[in-house]
């Protein structure tokens, strides 16, 4: 049993990304990049439970999870330790996380992972942080988690912690293909820096997305989506291309590699058509599975806050 040695858990549920706009800009001093993105929260959900236990540490489950470490390199773990240190606990806690974010696949999904660890253990502990406390962690932890925080759709500045929310009219309707292995997020920084060379990042203006979110019209937000780092992606695992090519027969309106990728989201013009382009790009057999989504959907929120003993 998952919490067989431990008393009451406090569960949190913690939704992956896509980026709508990924615009790269050069390699900083501090060896990240400068970006400027759109993040929008998906309904494809990590869950994490933490206790307080005689037995500290992590366990994973669910797809992938061989790929994760299980150790105090893990994110999840790293944002216990911060939280231990800033509120001057004992982390005598267990965390265990339920995948249903793919594993490595440009998501987000370890980011999620610490952000929902940031809020359960933030309520385990009865800490009554603010928010601007658990995005400050959230920045130290890593690009991506203070927008798993936060969820729905947001403008990302910075290496990516730096965020604020856009309106976002209507609901978008997406199918998401999964890959069969994952891509390393740094490894595809790296390539994207090797095609450009000496050359100069490309202009990527992101008021075509802001306004077509604005206007709640997925035709024109299909025209305008955009990601620098889908050409290196594609230059790493070739095979997407014949993965977003499939999506768009299928009948989506645009395809487009998820942040880092592999994993690719296809924008699609509503939910029964969603179904549709899901059913037959999972017969093409370009990818491992695919899944129905929707967004924007909220950042981490606790879904059991069961009493504590
Ligand atoms: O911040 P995070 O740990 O998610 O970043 C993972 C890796 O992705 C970084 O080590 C870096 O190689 C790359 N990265 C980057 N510029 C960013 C965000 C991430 O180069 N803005």
């Amino acid at each position: 049993m998952v919490f067989s040695a431990v008393r009451s858990p406090v569960t949190v549920r913690v939704p992956a990304k896509v980026n709508l706009h990924l615009a790269v800009g050069g390699v900083r001093a501090d060896g990240f990049h400068d970006l400027v993105t759109v993040f929008h929260a998906v309904s494809l959900f990590d869950e994490v439970a933490v206790a307080h236990s005689d037995e500290p540490g992590l366990e994973v489950h669910g797809e992938g999870v061989s790929e994760v470490p299980v150790d105090d390199t893990n994110l999840a773990w790293r944002a216990v330790d911060l939280l231990a240190k800033h509120s001057g606990r004992d982390p005598a806690v267990r965390v265990v996380l339920r995948k249903g974010i793919p594993v490595a696949g440009g998501m987000a999904g370890g980011s999620a992972d610490a952000a929902g660890t940031l809020v359960a253990l933030s309520a385990l502990w009865r800490l009554d942080l603010s928010r601007d406390e658990l995005s400050e962690m959230a920045a130290q932890l890593g690009s991506d988690v203070t927008f798993a925080l936060h969820g729905g759709t947001a403008l990302g500045t910075g290496r990516g912690e730096r965020i604020v929310p856009v309106l976002s009219r209507h609901p978008l309707h997406w199918v998401i293909a999964l890959a069969r292995r994952g891509l390393s997020t740094p490894t595809v920084f790296g390539e994207l820096d090797r095609l450009r060379g000496a050359a100069e990042p490309p202009d990527r203006p992101v008021e075509p997305v802001l306004t077509a979110l604005a206007q709640g019209d997925p035709r024109a937000l299909a025209l305008s989506l955009g990601n620098d780092l889908q050409a290196a992606a594609v230059s790493l695992a070739p095979d997407l291309r014949r993965t977003l090519r499939a999506g768009v027969n299928a009948g989506a309106l645009a395809g487009i590699v998820s942040g880092s990728g592999p994993t690719c989201a296809f924008l699609c013009p509503d939910a029964e058509s969603a179904v549709e382009v899901a059913a037959e790009l999972a017969g093409v057999g370009v990818c491992r599975t695919v899944r129905v989504a929707h967004g924007p959907v909220p950042g981490a929120r606790v879904v059991d806050d069961s009493p504590q003993q």
